[in-house]
């Protein structure tokens, strides 16, 4: 029987706030968390010190598909929290040597893209004599876009390269119903991105690869609780607003010290909207605008300037009421407090809210 292979997600995002948001929401279901590679260009080593803040216990991999200065790339990507990193295929011999020098240094892991390696096995004996045993297949977007299907010859490929010791990660528009075309190889990883993101219960369906892959790989789907697709309405979305924001480090305008609880009919809190104190010096114009810009356009009376020193944050008002959408106003503020120079912990309030979201 095959080892069951581990599951990535990937974050391929261009705006960190919602890649923060998928990766609270999915991390539970999942092995590693990619910081796919426009998630890198777009928001560099800010994006692995900030998954790894909210998934301290994952492992986390950074697609930088470096193609020079490998040491140099390695060693901030690591500094920064990554567990491993990805080298593209085409990039010179010294440049991968330099970046595994790097990653054995620091005891973290090196993985060789094959984006765009047309003489995949020949490329593959040169990096083994280095030293390298980890390998991304990979079918991209564009080759995928433009017709390429996985076939027999991807697949006699990639145990080609188990034979000559490679662990290898499988990537390229997987999904569920994908899964059991290769569940004779015994790969190590298996990617999913869109397959994930773009569904409209993302945790569900981590779950469900995660759960399809046990029972291919080892004919078991184990035995992992259940989980409930989160729904959410307005009253349950404003008590995660509110637990969250306080996590967070801030205080709500309105005094809690003798209220009963969220739970409570006589709760101090009434309607969807929540006003926030904003930190001492925080500049609210420059937050406001850094809030809003990235709750995106459909969400623009989300959030505003409250009374004097305040904002608040309408869950009301969000262009949709559901768990991530939620959650993202909770990451948008993080980002936007810290982006005017104040403290906010971001784990905390995501892991406080996805729990409210959830039970
Ligand atoms: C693109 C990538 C992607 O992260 C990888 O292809 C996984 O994403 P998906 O499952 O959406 O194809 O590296 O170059």
């Amino acid at each position: 029987m095959n080892t069951v292979p581990l599951l990535q997600v990937a974050l391929d995002y261009t705006s960190l706030p919602q890649a923060l948001v998928m990766a609270a929401l999915v991390a539970p279901e999942v092995d590693i968390i990619e910081i796919g590679t426009p998630l890198c260009k777009a928001a560099g080593l800010d994006a692995i010190r900030a998954i790894r803040e909210i998934c301290p216990d994952k492992l986390i991999l950074a697609d930088f598909k470096t193609p020079d200065v490998g040491g140099l790339e390695a060693a901030m990507a690591f500094d920064a929290g990554a567990d491993m990193i990805t080298v593209i295929g085409g990039a010179a011999i010294a440049t991968v040597e330099q970046a595994y020098s790097v990653t054995r240094e620091y005891g973290k892991e090196m993985l060789m893209e094959l984006t765009g390696v047309r003489d995949i096995l020949a490329r593959a004996a040169e990096w083994r004599q280095i030293g390298i045993d980890r390998i991304v297949y990979h079918r991209e977007w564009d080759a995928q876009s433009a017709g390429r299907e996985w076939a027999e010859e991807d697949k006699t490929t990639i145990r080609q390269l188990i034979d000559m010791g490679y662990k290898v990660t499988v990537t390229g528009g997987l999904t569920l119903d994908l899964l059991p075309f290769f569940a004779d190889l015994p790969a190590s990883v298996l990617i999913c991105g869109r397959g994930i993101r773009e569904d409209a219960d993302p945790r569900g369906a981590a779950r469900q690869m995660r759960l399809a892959i046990n029972e291919l790989w080892s004919g078991t789907n184990g035995s992992a609780p259940s989980y409930r697709a989160a729904s959410t309405n307005a009253d349950t979305a404003a008590k995660a607003i509110r637990w969250g924001v306080s996590e967070m480090g801030l205080s709500l305008t309105i005094d809690g010290r003798d209220c009963p609880g969220c739970n409570s009919a006589q709760r101090f809190c009434h309607g969807t909207r929540t006003d926030i104190l904003l930190p001492a010096g925080a500049d609210s114009q420059q937050f406001i605008r850094q809030l809003l810009s990235s709750l995106g356009p459909g969400s623009s009376h989300a959030a505003g300037v409250g009374a004097p020193g305040s904002f608040y944050l309408d869950v009301g008002a969000l262009s949709q009421l559901d768990s991530q959408s939620v959650l993202g106003m909770l990451s948008a503020t993080s980002m936007a407090l810290q982006q005017v120079g104040q403290p906010a912990n971001t784990r905390a309030a995501m892991t406080v809210a996805n729990d409210i979201l959830s039970s």
